[in-house]
């Protein structure tokens, strides 16, 4: 594989190579098995793929998060070549290559930008879509994926392509998680060892709420989530909601739920410090 870190460099090797489709996988490093699976997916129908290793500045709204944010470029080098091939390449800019001017550009992504996440990070998904268009529009990829994990995240980047009528395949990809069931994530290394044995308890628990849908309806469900997690010392339920997996609007009661859609139980929870978020389909019954 092939590290690049200019935009010139790397659009002059995607030309020189000739190879399609394009295959783009976007991350921040701190590379687990979880990003390593978006890799391998673009790889099965991409003869190239680019990784991009940028931590971005414009979707932090919390600047210890930024400033704390693992970065581990070494490391995250390592790991992408055991599986990346000779052409592939993995894109490093900095700030300068990203944002040569301040990106003043505001997004309205309309209810995917008001729910969850959003309400809890104001600004973080403009700053996503400022950057994945910005690396969209520098590595024009054909087909672009994506984890599940970040739910929210997706349907912003969907929601992006359509309204910019970005000519690329958006894939989402399963949620991969440690064997405990923690779903992977660059920020689970900076959990305190106290804290992280007992972050198992997310999943198990929106696990369980997923299964309660058979007997109990939705504001009991979120009670038994919410009483569950806040029960455990050290952690905290930001929100736990239950939304559609296209618009993001949160269901109150079982009634609401329409055949035909699909529903998924999201939640973010401060595990000490550390923020952490999970989702888990929720069948209709
Ligand atoms: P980052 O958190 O590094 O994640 C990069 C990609 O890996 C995202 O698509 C995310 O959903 C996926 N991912 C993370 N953990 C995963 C897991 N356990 N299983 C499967 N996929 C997982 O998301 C970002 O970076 C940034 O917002 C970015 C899109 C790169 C824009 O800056």
């Amino acid at each position: 594989m092939k590290v690049i870190s200019t935009v010139k460099e790397l659009q002059k090797e995607i030309i020189k190579v000739q190879l399609s489709p394009v295959g783009f996988v976007p991350t921040m490093g701190a590379l687990h098995n979880g990003h390593l699976s978006l890799v391998n997916s673009a790889s099965a129908v991409c003869p190239l793929v680019v990784v991009s290793i940028y931590v971005n500045p414009t979707q932090f709204n919390d600047r210890n998060d930024l400033r704390n944010y693992p970065r581990t470029l070494d490391a995250d080098l390592k790991l992408l070549e055991k599986i990346m091939r000779n052409s592939d390449i993995v894109f490093t800019p900095d700030d300068k290559e990203i944002y040569p001017e301040k990106d003043t550009r505001i997004f309205n992504f309309g209810n995917l930008d008001h729910v969850m996440e959003a309400k809890h990070r104001p600004g973080h998904f403009n700053g996503v879509g400022q950057v994945v268009s910005r690396l969209f529009d520098i590595v024009k990829p054909d087909i672009a994926v994506f984890g599940q994990k970040d739910f929210q995240q997706l349907a912003v980047i969907k929601e992006l392509v359509r309204q910019s009528d970005y000519k690329i395949k958006i894939i989402g990809n399963p949620i991969i998680r440690e064997d405990d069931g923690l779903a992977m994530s660059s920020r689970n290394r900076l959990l305190e060892p106290g804290i992280r044995e007992n972050a198992s308890a997310i999943y198990r628990t929106i696990s369980s709420a997923s299964a309660m849908i058979a007997g109990y309806d939705i504001p009991e469900i979120k009670s038994y989530v919410m009483e569950s997690i806040n029960r455990i010392p050290g952690f905290d339920v930001e929100y736990y909601d239950i939304v559609d997996d296209t618009e993001l609007v949160p269901v109150s009661l079982k009634s609401e739920m329409q055949k035909g859609k699909r529903y998924f139980g999201c939640i973010a929870v401060k595990a000490g410090n550390i923020r952490l978020i999970d989702n888990v389909e929720i069948g209709l019954v």
